[in-house]
């Protein structure tokens, strides 16, 4: 096995990284004893995902990595985050241990780590087992011990190599929209599982980065957290009242226990009924860095017919937005930056930031993926200004490096540098690889102080 890079963690340096997740790219859903996820089964009921797409094939990733370890090698990342798959490690959700799962995470640590690249494991990115998903997945409280016992294998099993570890990729989202408004697995929607999955995943949270510490003294952990500052989209109490109820539930129900030891006000008598004495003490454990995934602020209205009475109001129209519908403000990144900052005051990682684009292969064969390169010019160039403006910002990461299975959209949007052509599985690294392998050339640690860094073609 390669023997861990110290590298990356000298003083003054940068993480420049892309991310990917397993059930996005990894394929190989039936191989090598892995078990079903809860994404598995939602695919495959009638009209949840677009063109009835699911992830069985994906990017083929799972045999396909020792190319996509070379595509970020030619792109010059020094950190590449991805995530385990629970069902790989254990089919069901608990022992038995599948040591088939395990390998083949070894391969792909010990092929990052050869190209010297350091790997940023997270270690839930949605994919429940299923077999815990039978059991009430999230809302069920045992969920929390059964995460923790999960983590520790993977602790133990990589520990020697992997030292940046993530527990929950966006806890905020996978809750709301599985659990309560619709739209991702398990597909559940009343107020009382959001709640309970809430806290549970706030509970697993903490029990893991306990069970982390113990597995692997020199581990760096955080969580990753989607940041969207939330705004009315209408004048009037309502709408105002909507945006503050949407941004407690999605800016603030997990980093302000897991960080700051409390529920948001609003949010903390719903929550109560499910608090035992010395949870909060459970969930707030000492944390490494905060991870910021960001893409846009959201329009909030009122509407009392949905559930939580949130609905999500349009943008005002000068605004211009991406293929997704979704805002492109770079000015709200930097806000977003700064404000994570002040309130939490942990040294901060981008881990998510991108966009979708109408990508298409050219009579040259190259994809000229002009909006993208524009997108991420001027949101480095707004996580410059935020840096300049004080907030600890020490690395950001793509989403993605591959084209993949974007959920609900299933494969029609792509957001990778790297173009998929999904029936041959051929890579194509998009222009926007080509821009972003300079700007990191050309952004040192001292030198990305200088917006100028941002500002190549
Ligand atoms: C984030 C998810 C990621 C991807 C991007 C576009 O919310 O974490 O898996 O779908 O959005």
């Amino acid at each position: 096995m390669a023997a861990a890079s110290h590298r990356a963690t000298s003083p003054g340096h940068f993480a420049w990284g892309a991310s990917t997740s397993s059930y996005q790219i990894e394929g190989a859903t039936r191989e090598d004893g892995r078990g079903p996820s809860i994404w598995d089964i939602y695919c495959r009921q009638p009209g949840r995902i677009a063109n009835g797409d699911t992830g069985d094939v994906a990017c083929d990733h799972y045999h396909r990595y020792p190319e996509d370890v070379a595509l970020m090698r030619g792109l010059g990342i020094n950190a590449y985050r991805f995530s385990v798959a629970w069902p790989r490690i254990m089919p069901t959700g608990r022992a038995p241990v599948n040591e088939a799962g395990l390998a083949f995470y070894d391969r792909l640590i010990d092929e990052l780590i050869a190209a010297e690249i350091e790997p940023w494991l997270c270690l839930y990115h949605w994919d429940l087992p299923q077999g815990l998903g039978e059991r009430g997945g999230w809302t069920n409280r045992d969920c929390a011990d059964w995460f923790a016992d999960y983590v520790a294998v993977v602790g133990r099993r990589y520990g020697d190599r992997v030292k940046r570890y993530a527990t929950f990729n966006e806890p905020s989202v996978f809750t709301l929209f599985g659990y309560c408004l619709g739209g991702q697995a398990p597909g559940l929607s009343d107020t009382a599982s959001l709640l309970q999955a809430i806290h549970h995943v706030n509970l697993a949270h903490g029990a893991a980065v306990d069970r982390l510490r113990a597995s692997v003294p020199d581990a760096s952990i955080g969580a990753i957290h989607n940041c969207q500052p939330c705004r009315p989209a209408r004048d009037g109490t309502e709408h105002a009242l909507a945006a503050r109820r949407l941004d407690a539930y999605w800016n603030r129900a997990f980093p302000d226990p897991q960080v700051l030891g409390r529920y948001p006000a609003l949010l903390a008598d719903a929550v109560a009924p499910y608090l035992r004495p010395d949870d909060l003490a459970h969930i707030r454990r000492p944390l490494d860095w905060f991870g910021v995934n960001h893409y846009s602020p959201h329009y909030v209205v009122a509407d009392p017919g949905k559930p939580l009475g949130i609905g999500f109001g349009p943008a005002p129209p000068s605004v211009p937005r991406s293929v997704m519908g979704w805002p492109v403000e770079p000015e709200a990144f930097r806000e977003t930056l700064l404000a994570t900052h002040h309130r939490y005051g942990l040294p901060i990682y981008v881990l998510e930031n991108g966009t979708a684009a109408p990508d298409v292969v050219d009579a040259t064969g190259a994809v000229a993926d002009q909006p993208r390169i524009d997108y991420l010019r001027a949101y480095t160039s707004a996580m410059f200004a935020a840096i300049n403006d004080g907030a600890e910002v020490r690395g950001y990461f793509v989403w993605s490096l591959l084209d993949n299975f974007e959920w609900g959209a299933g494969y029609s949007q792509r957001f990778g540098l790297v173009y998929v052509d999904f029936p041959t599985q051929r890579r194509v690294p998009k222009a926007s690889f080509r821009w972003y392998a300079e700007l990191i050339q050309s952004a040192s640690p001292r030198s990305m102080h200088f917006a100028g860094a941002a500002s190549r073609s």
